[in-house]
């Protein structure tokens, strides 16, 4: 199977845990790594026979694990979280509520379980190596191969038989958890990569690095591209029309704009050409010039011209689903529904579009508070916590905010709780920052709880608390990159 055998023995040992269950029910988290990890096993499930019962989790607190330990299930699959709350888990399955299987890829709790399957486990990075889509399609593969070695038929078409055709969601669930490493998949994320495309259902290949090739008219994908801000072109419509309208090549068919997947290889050529030469010409300097062009996941089944296609638009897709109460809708998606589920799917996106970028306007206008080592800033009611995350890793790089200093951010939940999402980056990281420690050990000292990965993390904590969690997170970073 993949290339680190340890963590194919713990994904063949939850295998055989859940070939021995009646039915399972499967507990994910809400963002597009945890719709995808949930359609990758609820797929592999299905296949193998184990019947199965969905649900989503906004996180995975005391309140939701009583919750679920209250259902009749004696098997509880939990994918992209449980392992953070391993405490509380096992306090259950020790009570005999029901057995646990985690696929997942956060920090885990100090705590064994005997079925958990967690790359950080392994020495292998939960930020940038493994999704918890990925670590639930190494289960989907084991699932299929003890199916196999069972003598069992496993259901589904060709392709299907080993489950490596759900190579192409675990890629969305890694790119949606921003797994990529300066624009490519690696470490585990890439022996993923390799089997998707011997399987047929995903490449990789070297493309202009915007969001939006598949969906967005061209002079959209340049406007509101972020990734390399160019004078004259980045937020600027006008400059954008006129830089198109100035090529050697009919951008335009029947009076609509073309988007970038209709153009072909020599008209792609001659754009990115043009926008190369454009940017060195307005300043831009050669090595944020360079990062116009990245690596680019396409879901080879899916039909072109769709956010299906391209690995970061169906994830922001999800997103768009899952953070906004309707996982359903997302996982619908997932799971093939290309009528009714992606039609609203789409009406979705167009509301995540809007709370994303007037949440950054806000954050723009608002401005960030800053203490000795972090930057903070309260959204209060204005930005809803299930996408506050998203707009602060987004604000790291913006006008007025420090891009090399961890930012935290506070979103008002309910009246007795605020949720906080921090983000930091590869470099800080390099130096020592852990905002999963940072995170889980600054709420626990003001009554709150909350964990993550070094580069992204996230609590909950007691309304009224948030100045002393500033002062607690500031110590902790001091003494990380201290
Ligand atoms: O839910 P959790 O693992 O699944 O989500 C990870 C979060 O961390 C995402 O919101 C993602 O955008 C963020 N992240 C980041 N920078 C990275 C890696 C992840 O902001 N380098
Ligand atoms: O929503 P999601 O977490 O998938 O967004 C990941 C990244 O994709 C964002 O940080 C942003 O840079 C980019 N994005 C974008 N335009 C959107 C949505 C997302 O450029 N409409
Ligand atoms: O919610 P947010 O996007 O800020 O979460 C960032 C990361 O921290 C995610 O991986 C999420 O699962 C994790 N997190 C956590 N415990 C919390 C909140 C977030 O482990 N209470
Ligand atoms: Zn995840």
């Amino acid at each position: 199977m993949g290339p680190v055998p340890d963590l194919d023995e713990r994904a063949r040992a939850c295998a055989q845990r859940l070939h021995a269950a009646d039915a399972v029910l499967l507990a994910s988290h809400i963002d597009a790594d945890g719709l995808t990890s949930a359609a990758i096993a609820t797929t592999a499930l299905e296949r193998a026979g184990i019947p199965v019962e969905t649900v989503f989790k906004k996180q995975l607190d005391e309140t939701e694990i009583a919750s679920i330990a209250a259902r009749e299930y004696d098997t509880v699959l939990f994918t992209d979280f449980g392992s953070g709350q391993l405490d509380v888990i096992a306090e259950h399955e020790r009570a005999g509520d029901f057995e646990p299987v985690i696929a997942d890829h956060h920090q885990p709790a100090d705590v064994a379980t005997e079925y958990h399957l967690n790359p950080l486990l392994e020495g292998i990075d939960g930020a940038s190596e493994l999704s918890g889509a990925g670590a639930s399609y190494l289960l989907a593969r084991a699932l299929a191969e003890t199916a196999a070695a069972d003598g069992g038929t496993v259901a589904g078409g060709a392709g299907a038989v080993d489950n490596r055709d759900l190579a192409g969601l675990a890629v969305v669930g890694a790119v949606g958890d921003m797994q990529a490493v300066g624009g490519e998949l690696v470490g585990a994320n890439r022996a993923i990569v390799e089997e998707g495309a011997e399987a047929g259902v995903l490449a990789e290949r070297t493309d202009l690095a915007f969001y939006g090739k598949q969906t967005r008219p061209l002079p959209k994908l340049l406007e509101y591209a972020s990734e390399v801000r160019i004078p004259g072109i980045s937020n600027d419509e006008t400059g954008a029309i006129s830089f198109l309208d100035g090529l050697d090549v009919d951008l335009r068919a029947g009076g609509d704009w073309r988007r970038w997947v209709d153009l072909s290889d020599d008209e792609q050529q001659t754009v990115a050409s043009a926008l190369v030469q454009h940017a060195l010409k307005r300043g831009v300097p050669a090595k944020k010039v360079d990062q116009l062009v990245g690596t680019t996941y396409t879901l080879e089944a899916e039909p072109e011209g769709t956010e299906l296609r391209d690995a970061s638009e169906f994830s922001t897709l999800l997103n768009a689903t899952a953070r906004y109460e309707r996982a359903d809708v997302g996982l619908g998606v997932c799971l093939g529904d290309r009528e009714g589920a992606l039609e609203r799917a789409r009406h979705l996106l167009e509301n995540h579009r809007r709370n994303l970028s007037e949440g950054l306007e806000r954050v723009k206008s608002q401005g960030v508070e800053r203490t000795d080592h972090v930057q903070y800033f309260d959204a209060g009611d204005e930005i809803r916590e299930t996408i506050v995350g998203i707009v602060a890793g987004m604000a790291l790089g913006v006008e007025g905010v420090d891009p090399d200093r961890p930012i935290i951010a506070f979103a008002r939940k309910n009246d007795e709780e605020t949720k906080v999402s921090a983000r930091g980056t590869a470099r800080l990281v390099g130096q020592g920052l852990d905002l999963s420690a940072v995170m889980r050990e600054a709420s626990r000292a003001v009554g709150g709880d909350g964990g993550g990965h070094d580069v992204a993390a996230g609590a909950t904590v007691p309304a009224g608390r948030e100045a002393d969690f500033v002062d607690a997170a500031d110590a902790i970073v001091a003494d990380q990159l201290g």
